[in-house]
């Protein structure tokens, strides 16, 4: 074989020739980093959140035919691009050019916050429109699968997407033919209000016409090269993997025997993850290229014969053309395929995946396998030697060498029989999401039944999840067979296939016991559906079931989204250019859609620019024996390694406690930074840090959970306490005393820019910059001026926009920005520290878990009389912010009610966990979830609903806090009647009765949780803010202030506040960013006060300059701010100020239990409405209804903003969010594949938002609330609907008793929660005969 050409492909209509190219190279970093085409982001590496989404464009010479398809960048090979075409999002539109209608409407329609994801969700539109200029609300939903965002909870990007669809206006969801906007929720009336209409968010008249002919064209250079392709392999050859890519078969099977190791990569959608994450490596690649024959559709008369080249996607579209075709039972295993391939990854994955991979990888949770299996498909094999068939059975499943291809074989296709009159298929699968999850259990299943007379003939059961393969239950099938399909057949199935599938305990993945009830809920389901058909084909002999059964056959997920959002018109006798209060859009929003937003890795590199990797411990509780550079530092481009020594045993200092930079002798949790190794490139850094050897000694204790801590007495001094009214004299009078504890996990922040920094010595007097994605600059300016043991005054810190924060980059980013500034100022160069998401997930830790004990005293009306709480939080092996979290989720447990005598204490705990730091609520989101768990037990106790006992419990107008500060619940009590209504609570409760009256399979639950959040930081200094002004001589004006703008969107809000106090235009003001060099020593941007305080200084410095420029304002009251201005230059006047804020009046005197730490209330209601599946946990939020009093908006769009994204959080936080550990203390969920955040699967069907009449709020900016955080708690409005869902299955199945449920309430929990014969089937380990897998924290 010749080397082939050069590698040719282009990217956004220009060609791109590469003569030496590194077939390790993905498409991401070259775009990234050699096209310097930065709009497409780096956000897991691993497919997994689709932030690295591009459009790939090919064109067949047989069809000719162009396929558009979305991928994700971070998994394609470049060296697979030749003759492709990419297209970024550069590539679709520009401010400076024309933006694409898919960018203009995600930004107008507020679908942009922090803006990292935009990019990715832009471009699976985008490739959606190419190919369906007119698409379904279920074509969208599809496309938007794959994408993650942690900013906008989805409903305006749904909303924004809506816009391309034909009806966009309606719901979609014809039932009866009615669109459920006109039919209202259960077909109950809407709730009626006075003023129904509010302004809209986004004008829709504005927008710009999708027109398909504007697109890039497919380059024409590429169609002839297809169409004269040169027969010949292309061979690329890197410094350590040649690629070769055969463009036909038999060149193909030529290399598959020449190099029968290699492997034949297609998607790259397996190998790439485990070359990326498992150190697998391969020397040589083969990677087919447009080869006709791996590309077939064949019909036969009994099967259909697919290509192993093809896509999921069109595997997909084929199916589902053939079940259109073919009489329904001839397609039984294409329809089960077809419905594994709805779910399976996101549209990028199933667009690159290609069918023979899914195969040949053998995943233990593939979706397709088992169904394959089951249908007696069969594999055609080709080698040089020849063809040949092979089963695609169990053997085949489990490697099992005898049935296995040979290595120098190759899948050329797969068939897959048509199934027969009386056979029926079913597939089963459930995870932690619908979708883009891997299954948790899956499941292909099929029988073949005697006509008329119901006796098995064939039965075929094979499940993933379970096993280290795909795992047949053959014997027990055998066993069945001659069996007729009744209830007695099942029994013995379940006890069958429980005897023969076995997990152990310590299996890995965990959730043993849900696995084996999975096992056999699925058997059930299987049984259940059969028997349905049955009935249908046959109801004279297969009477069926009852209608209360059928509910377990219904599919949760198949609804569409709409909502509603009603806020705040602006007052009447507002100046109509004055901007405060209107929905404008952020003002990044067109940046964040074109790729033109800059964030810290957006930046080019400098010129010698390094890069630094840090080395982690991989013990939780250690001794370090020894550390042994030789090997790394050997490594070509390894330029140096620091350790502590090297820095000089400097140490961070946050509240009471310092820890080194990085470990010296001793580690006390799995990954805490050890070294640090600077290479030339990423690359050589990362495979040099592989290379550090560590010799450890384990130390005794490992503590990893809060029971371990409270047992060895390890916590953060001091306890806090707060006491109110009498509660030991109070429980003597009570009526019914009750104790209980409530655990609630931890959560990742999830944001989508990774930690992130560049550090760029000066050159002169040691001066140092330093640009990093950080909410505290002042902090990182700290940390860096003591590691080079400078003063402040020679380190500035710059930061643009964060992709994201809630909490998490406040303490950790600090001590790696000093590491990586201390290694740019050692070597005089700039070095840049990007985390990888797996790193990041390790080493920065996130919300803290809380263990709750409460005691409560309370009288059978409902009275809450006594409540005495402990608080336990696991702060991990620092301090960090982890008193702080305690003693406001303390200041903040009453949540909306009035204990009048409440005693609480709250302690952190050290544990060998990471640190876990501030997120988002701040111990509050903790807090107030036990709180109400608790709520709802004494309303179990009292027989009573618990809306009504946290009625009556409820803060009422004029009151007292527990730790004395005045507070006014009037608005509480408003958003609660409004929630009420406009949920149409009562009714929809006797609905939801109904319904769970009628399905026992099913459920539904609907809760409603009232809000008060308390505002503020508790201290003056605390609060103050400044800000810089300055008017230039053409009248323009730039703003800058302390607030880090991370998507919230406080820099929009401040142009608009100077916009009102000046009286000017938006459009004349700009705001660069934040920096030390222009506000000095500002505080941490987080607890929702940002805009607050800055706004104030903002509005402080406006103020000064308008005093001065008054007189000249009011001689030329026409003029223009140009003439003011060069008229104020003219006499002298500074056209600069400065404006400072001090900060609210605060404090808390913790020995006393009483002070004023707040400054204001938010108040809230919210309403969710679920349905859950008994037999799988499965779930679906249905409706959501939120009223939120946030004092007078802004900017209504990013308030709302705030909320929805604040309660599709906590709605994770609450129900999906599981960090899993070992019993060693190592996070095993280290990305999207593993750890799940809600995606736009998760989005409430129905979603609706309200804002209460603007109110005064005599102290804050312009009346309004800060919105950042409260939002997170009701998500737990969806914790109690499905708590209510779990208890009416019990109550039916006759379970009474308490219902101990803990956050988050997953699939799993409520699975195991939801009793019946089935759970009490399985096998049960007893505790301590078997290590876990994981241990719950
Ligand atoms: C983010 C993400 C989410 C996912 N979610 C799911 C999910 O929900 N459900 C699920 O079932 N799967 C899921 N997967 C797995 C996915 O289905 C597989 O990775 C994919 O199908 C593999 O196909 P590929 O073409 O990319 O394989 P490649 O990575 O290209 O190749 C995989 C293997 O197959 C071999 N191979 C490929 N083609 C041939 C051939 N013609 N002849 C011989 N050998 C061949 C290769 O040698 C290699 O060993 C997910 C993967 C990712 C990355
Ligand atoms: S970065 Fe590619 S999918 Fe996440
Ligand atoms: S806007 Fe989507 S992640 Fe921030």
């Amino acid at each position: 074989m010749e080397p082939g050409p050069a590698l040719l492909f282009y990217v956004n209509g220009r060609k791109v020739t590469e003569r030496n190219v590194d077939p390790e190279i993905m498409l991401l970093p070259y775009l990234r980093k050699k096209l310097q085409l930065t709009g497409t982001k780096y956000g897991c590496g691993g497919g997994g959140c689709g932030a690295c989404t591009v459009m790939i464009s090919r064109y067949s010479p047989t069809t000719k035919k162009i396929r558009h398809y979305p991928a994700n960048a971070c998994l394609i090979p470049i060296c697979s691009l030749y003759g492709a075409a990419v297209t970024t999002v550069e590539g679709i539109g520009s401010t400076k050019t024309r933006i694409h209608p898919v960018q203009e409407r995600i930004a107008k329609c507020h679908g942009t916050q922090c803006g990292f994801c935009t990019p990715g969700m832009v471009m699976s539109i985008y490739t959606l429109l190419r190919n369906h200029p007119e698409p379904t609300l279920d074509q969208l939903t599809d496309a938007l699968g794959g994408n993650l965002c942690r900013c906008t909870g989805y409903r305006p990007i749904i909303d924004a997407c809506k816009t391309f669809c034909k009806s966009s206006g309606c719901c979609q969801s014809k039932e009866n033919g009615i669109c459920s906007l006109d039919q209202g929720i259960n077909g109950l009336p809407e709730y009626k209000e006075e003023n129904k209409t509010s302004p809209k968010l986004f004008s829709e008249e504005e927008f710009l016409p999708l027109d398909p002919t504007q697109e890039l064209i497919f380059p024409p250079e590429l169609m002839i090269m297809a169409e004269n392709q040169p027969q010949s392999t292309r061979v690329f050859r890197g410094d350590r993997m040649t690629w070769i890519s055969p463009v036909t078969l038999k060149e193909l099977l030529e290399a598959k025997f020449k190099y029968p190791q290699a492997p034949v990569v297609m998607g790259n959608t397996s190998v790439g993850p485990e070359v990326k994450f498992k150190g697998v490596f391969h020397p040589v690649v083969i990677s087919p290229d447009r080869i006709e024959e791996l590309s077939v559709v064949n019909h036969a008369d009994n099967e259909l014969t697919l290509g192993a080249g093809l896509s999921l996607a069109q595997v997909k579209n084929i199916l589902a053309d053939v079940v259109q075709k073919l009489p329904e039972e001839k397609t039984q295993i294409y329809r089960a395929l077809l419905k594994h391939l709805g779910t399976l990854a996101g549209s990028q994955i199933r667009n690159m995946a290609s069918l023979g991979g899914h195969i040949i990888s053998r995943h233990l949770d593939s979706d397709l396998n088992p169904l394959l299996a089951v249908g007696n498909c069969t594999l055609n094999l080709l080698s040089k030697e020849g063809e040949r068939q092979i089963p695609l059975n169990e053997q085949f499943l489990s490697k099992s060498p005898s049935a296995d291809l040979k290595p120098q074989e190759i899948l050329l296709s797969v068939n897959i029989p048509y199934s027969r009159k009386w056979e029926f298929v079913s597939a089963f699968r459930q995870a932690q999401r619908h979708q883009n999850a891997l299954a948790i259990v899956n499941s292909g299943m099929r029988v073949f039944l005697g006509e008329g007379d119901g006796i098995i003939r064939e039965l075929s059961i094979l499940y993933g999840g379970v096993g280290p393969t795909t795992i047949c239950a053959r014997n027990s099938c055998q066993k069945l067979i001659g069996r007729p399909w009744n209830e007695e057949m099942l029994d013995a199935a379940c006890r069958l296939v429980l005897d023969e599938v076995l997990l152990p305990g310590s299996a890995p993945g965990g959730k043993v016991e849900f696995k084996r009830t999975l096992i056999i809920s699925f058997l059930f389901k299987f049984y259940l559906e059969v028997s349905q058909t049955l009935k249908q084909m046959d109801p004279v002999h297969y009477p069926g079931l009852a209608d209360k059964y059928e509910s377990a056959l219904e599919d949760l997920h198949a609804r569409h989204h709409w909502s509603r959002i009603k806020y705040q018109n602006v007052d009447g006798k507002q100046l109509p250019q004055d901007p405060i209060g209107h929905p404008i859009m952020h003002l990044s929003g067109m940046k964040h859609a074109t790729g033109e937003a800059i964030y810290c890795d957006d930046m080019p590199a400098m010129d010698r620019e390094l890069f630094l990797t840090f080395v982690t411990s991989s013990r939780a509780h250690a001794k370090i024996v020894s550390i042994d550079l030789s090997e790394a530092f050997n490594l070509p481009g390894v330029v140096d390694i620091l350790t502590e020594e090297h820095l000089g045993c400097i140490k961070s200092c946050f509240f009471s406690e310092s820890e080194t930079f990085l470990a010296t002798n001793k580690v006390s949790c799995v990954g805490r930074l050890i070294c640090a190794v600077i290479a030339e490139s990423e690359v050589q850094a990362k495979r040099a840090a592989k290379q550090v050897k560590i010799v450890y000694q384990d130390l005794e204790p490992l503590i990893l959970t809060i029971e371990e801590a409270i047992q060895h007495n390890s916590f953060f001094e001091p306890e806090r306490k707060l006491e109110y009214g009498n509660v030991d004299e109070a429980f003597k009078v009570v009526d019914q005393i009750l104790e209980g504890e409530m655990h609630v996990g931890g959560q990742e922040h999830f944001y989508m820019e990774t930690q992130s920094m560049l550090a760029v010595p000066k050159g002169e007097d040691r001066e140092m910059d330093v640009y990093v994605s950080t909410q505290f600059p002042k902090y990182i300016q700290d940390m860096v001026a003591s590691a080079l043991k400078l003063p402040a005054n020679k380190v500035m810190c710059h930061v643009r926009r964060i992709g994201g924060a809630f909490g998490g980059k406040i303490l950790k980013t600090g001590i790696m920005a000093a590491v990586t500034a201390f290694a740019a100022n050692k070597h005089g160069c700039a070095v840049r520290c990007i985390l990888e998401r797996g790193e990041d997930m390790l080493i920065t830790g996130g919300r803290h878990p809380y263990l709750g004990k409460y005691k409560v005293g309370f009288m059978n009306d409902g009275r809450i009389l006594a409540l005495d709480m402990e608080h336990y939080n696991n702060g991990g092996a620092s301090l960090d912010e982890s008193l702080l979290v305690i003693e406001m989720g303390l200041l903040k447990l009453d949540n909306a009610y009035k204990f009048p005598n409440l005693r609480c204490r709250g302690r952190a705990c050290r544990t060998n966990l990471p640190s876990n730091t501030a997120f988002r609520g701040f111990g509050f989101p903790q807090a107030g979830l036990i709180t109400e768990f608790c709520i709802t037990e004494v309303a179990a106790k009292c027989g009573l609903s618990p809306e009504k006992v946290r009625m009556i419990n409820m803060y009422k107008e004029i009151d007292q806090t527990a730790y004395k500060q005045e507070i006014n619940a009037k608005n509480l009590v408003q958003c609660w009647g409004e929630c009420l209504a406009m949920s149409s609570y009562s009714q929809r409760k006797a609905a939801v009765e109904k319904f769970n009256s009628e399905n026992h399979w099913k459920k539904k639950g609907l809760a409603i949780v009232p809000l008060k959040y308390p505002v503020g930081i508790c201290s003056v200094a605390a609060g103050q803010a400044a800000a810089l002004v300055h008017i230039y001589l053409d009248g323009s004006v730039l703003v800058t202030h302390g607030g880090i703008e991370m998507g919230q969107g406080v820099h929009t809000k401040m142009i608009q506040v100077v916009s009102r106090e000046l009286r000017m235009p938006m459009s004349n003001i700009h705001l660069r960013g934040t920096s030390t060099e222009t506000v000095p020593n500002a505080n941490c941007s987080g607890g929702s006060v940002v805009a607050d305080f800055n706004g104030l200084a903002i509005k402080d410095a406006c103020q000064t300059l308008l005093k001065r420029l008054e007189p000249i304002i009011s001689k030329n009251p026409r003029g223009t701010w140009k003439d003011w201005a060069e008229t104020a230059f003219e006499e002298s006047i500074s056209l600069s100020a400065i404006g400072y804020f001090r900060g609210y009046e605060a404090d808390m005197n913790w020995e006393k239990g009483e002070g004023h730490p707040f400054e204001y209330f938010v108040y809230g209601a919210a309403c969710s409405e679920v349905e859950i599946d008994c037999l799988t946990g499965d779930h679906k939020n249905l409706r959501t209804d939120i009223v939120m009093d946030i004092g007078r908006s802004i900017n209504p769009a990013l308030d709302i903003g705030q909320i929805e994204g604040a309660f599709i959080q906590g709605m994770g936080l609450y129900t999906l969010e599981e960090l899993d550990y070992s019993p060693h203390g190592i996070l095993y969920t280290r990305g999207p594949n593993q750890y799940k955040i809600p995606a736009i699967c998760d989005v409430p069907t129905e979603f609706h938002i309200s804002l209460l009449p603007p109110s005064q709020n005599s102290n804050n900016l312009y009346s309004s609330k800060g919105l950042g955080e409260s939002g997170v708690f009701l998500g737990c409005s969806v914790f109690f609907a499905l708590q209510d869902a779990v208890s009416a299955a019990r109550q039916e199945r006759g379970l009474s008793g308490p219902l101990r449920l803990s956050s988050p309430l997953t699939p799993e929990k409520i699975r195991m929660a939801c009793e019946d014969r089935f759970t009490k089937m399985i096998p049960r380990d007893e505790p301590g005969s078997y290590v876990p897998w994981n241990v719950p924290i």
